[in-house]
């Protein structure tokens, strides 16, 4: 590197990063994806972005020393405005999170080492003592648990709504958190969705929640939302209303069913509590899974566009099947709220579904145990196609009257289409449920 290039006031490792516009034309998501946020002129002409193994950066000066900490401790809104220490930020992460921001449209996001990490530290950095989190139904068993079971232990209670709720019923979940706050002594601190729900498709209506919210709440109460089953592609919450849009990059970001990470994006305001509370805790994503991040952005509109046309095909022959009772496809949806709700909120269908079978575990068992291309393994988005049991998997820590309100049957498949040839998989699963 030469000194002439390094501006040691910089807020980021790419002061000269690619231009977002070309004679006003704005340019998209998938060309950012290959240099956005990164100056190759800054590490020795490497095309690609090094992996920055060090725990900590040498200052210029002791004033900037100073000054990164001003942002760091929170003295000066918006983070540090340079390289600090690992734990805080690095050139991997600053990044990734630069491309992250882009697909969301946020002005900022912040990169974490799960999805589970980036959904915990969210809602502890909003939620105190006597706090209300009101929440759709169903979550990723996962997140619901760390509601109802660890920020129970603190005094925040909370309440739900099915996912396809009316705005009346938003409006009557609303009025109830507001009075279970108001006797606790504390406020309605969150309103987190899940759309669609895992692992049923369940849409919530974004845009409905947040006219509730804006009436009854006249207190800063941000809406966050896990956009993990269709995001980036296919539904950007933050254009119907949400405030902060969370992910599981394990999923379609990385793509490659080969790392674990996270992510939340949104305006500074929403990010900067939680950014405080990665500081102190810790959390961020580790620079190697950064970097294996940034590669897989370049690819995930590719990924995703395949994976959905796949989708559409398998679950077309899937729909005629005899075996098959029901689909829970984006793409065919039955019920006119949700069709509405997905008219209104998403760009694509996505690729991952449930199958309900004829029958229950049994036949659901013999199905999974003899399909030959798709994996038995739970996860999704990535490069290959899974199925899995959420009964007896993913959701079996819910507790069965609740899975059963919640539609999670026994007879429940859940498929994630990969990127392999569309008939191979029909093929697959038509000698699979042949065993049946
Ligand atoms: C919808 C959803 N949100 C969050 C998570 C948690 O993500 P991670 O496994 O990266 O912690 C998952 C994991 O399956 C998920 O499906």
């Amino acid at each position: 590197m030469s000194d002439n290039d390094i501006d040691p006031t910089s807020p980021r490792m790419a002061p000269k990063a690619e231009p977002t516009k070309i004679k006003g034309r704005e340019l998209k998501p998938s060309t950012l994806m290959m240099g956005h946020g990164y100056d190759p002129v800054l590490s020795e002409g490497s095309l690609k972005p090094p992996i920055f193994l060090t725990s900590t950066f040498a200052f210029p000066s002791a004033a900037d020393g100073k000054r990164h900490f001003e942002g760091i401790t929170g003295k000066r809104p918006g983070g540090a405005d340079g390289l600090v220490y690992s734990r805080f930020n690095a050139p991997n992460q600053e990044i990734l999170e630069d491309r992250l921001a882009i697909w969301d449209g946020a002005e900022d996001a912040l990169s974490f080492s799960s999805g589970m990490t980036a959904i915990c530290v969210l809602m502890l950095a909003y939620a105190s003592q006597g706090d209300v989190i009101v929440h759709s139904g169903p979550l990723y068993a996962a997140s619901e648990g760390f509601v109802a079971k660890v920020l129970a232990k603190f005094g925040v209670q909370y309440v739900d709504f099915p996912a396809g709720a009316t705005r009346e019923e938003i409006d009557a979940v609303l009025e109830k958190a507001k009075d279970m706050a108001s006797d606790a002594g504390g406020k309605v601190c969150m309103v987190y969705l899940e759309s669609p729900g895992n692992p049923t498709n369940a849409l919530v209506d974004i845009e409905a929640v947040k006219a509730a919210r804006d009436e009854a709440l006249d207190w800063s109460c941000p809406i966050a939302i896990d956009n993990t089953f269709l995001g980036p592609l296919w539904q950007r919450p933050l254009d119907h209303g949400a405030d902060i849009v969370v992910y599981s990059l394990t999923k379609y970001v990385g793509g490659h069913s080969d790392l674990v990470a996270g992510s939340i994006a949104g305006s500074k305001k929403w990010m900067d509590p939680v950014r405080s509370l990665r500081n102190t805790m810790g959390g961020i994503c580790d620079p190697n899974t950064a970097w294996m991040l940034l590669r897989s952005l370049e690819t995930v509109e590719l990924r995703m566009q395949r994976a959905g046309e796949n989708a559409t095909k398998v679950c077309e022959f899937l729909a005629g099947h005899e075996k098959v009772e029901g689909l829970g496809y984006l793409g065919m949806i039955k019920d006119a709220r949700q069709q509405d709700i997905y008219e209104r909120h998403c760009l694509g269908a996505g690729s991952t579904f449930s199958v309900f079978l004829k029958g229950g575990e049994a036949e659901c068992f013999r199905f999974l145990d003899n399909l030959k291309i798709a994996k038995l393994a739970v996860s999704l988005g990535g490069t290959e196609t899974l199925a899995s049991h959420p009964a007896s998997m993913t959701h079996l820590s819910v507790a069965e009257g609740r899975r059963t309100e919640l539609g999670i049957s026994d007879n429940l498949v859940r498929i994630s289409i990969g990127i392999e040839d569309a008939d191979d998989l029909i093929a697959d699963f038509a000698q699979a449920l042949e065993t049946v």
